[in-house]
């Protein structure tokens, strides 16, 4: 994609918790568009669920599994709101992708709200054996990790319609300024 063609997609990162599958299935019906999961999509893909690949496969096969399936959500034609796993930002070539076919957005929430929000789904695989103490330890190491994103929203004191309403304002000036 050259540089002068609008950002087709809207790519919502951030850490576990902070929001991403609900802000993206709402900012989807907002903007009148389709949503994807990555996460979802690798399970799809790989025909095994997160833990499972993480416990059979290792968390390296997890994030070559996580890239094919990003490339693959991002070169979708139509316009879509995407999803991402917290983690998916730790690789480069992921980020650049990110960077190349989407308006990115980072998600953050205070540690407290994140851990109160991963609390009621045990599921997470980097969570596992004390949420508090994996959440905070992961943050301190994912610090700056998120810092790549067009736009950054603090999403601890705001509703989701607020959070959509923001994503979406600012998604419409990039895309004015990109046409112009
Ligand atoms: C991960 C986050 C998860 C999932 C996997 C690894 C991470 O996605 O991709 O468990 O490394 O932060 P969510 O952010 O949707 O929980």
């Amino acid at each position: 994609m050259s540089d002068d063609q609008p950002l087709r997609h809207v790519v919502l990162i951030g850490f576990m918790g902070t929001g991403k599958s609900t802000v993206s299935r709402r900012l989807a019906e907002h903007l009148g568009c389709a949503t994807c999961d990555v996460d979802a999509e690798i399970v799809k893909r790989e025909g095994e669920e997160i833990a499972s690949i993480f416990a059979n496969r290792g968390e390296e096969a997890f994030r070559a599994a996580e890239t094919a399936a990003l490339d693959a959500v991002l070169g979708t034609k139509d316009k879509l709101v995407i999803a991402t796993g917290g983690g998916a930002v730790l690789s480069s070539a992921n980020r650049e992708l990110m960077l190349r076919n989407g308006y990115v957005v980072a998600l953050t929430a205070h540690p407290e709200q994140v851990i109160a929000r991963v609390s009621q789904d045990p599921e997470r695989p980097l969570l596992q054996g004390g949420v508090r103490e994996r959440v905070y330890k992961l943050l301190e190491d994912r610090k700056h990790a998120y810092d790549f994103a067009h736009l950054s929203i603090d999403t601890t004191d705001l509703t989701v319609d607020e959070v959509v309403n923001r994503i979406a304002e600012a998604a419409a000036r990039n895309s004015q300024h990109s046409n112009s």
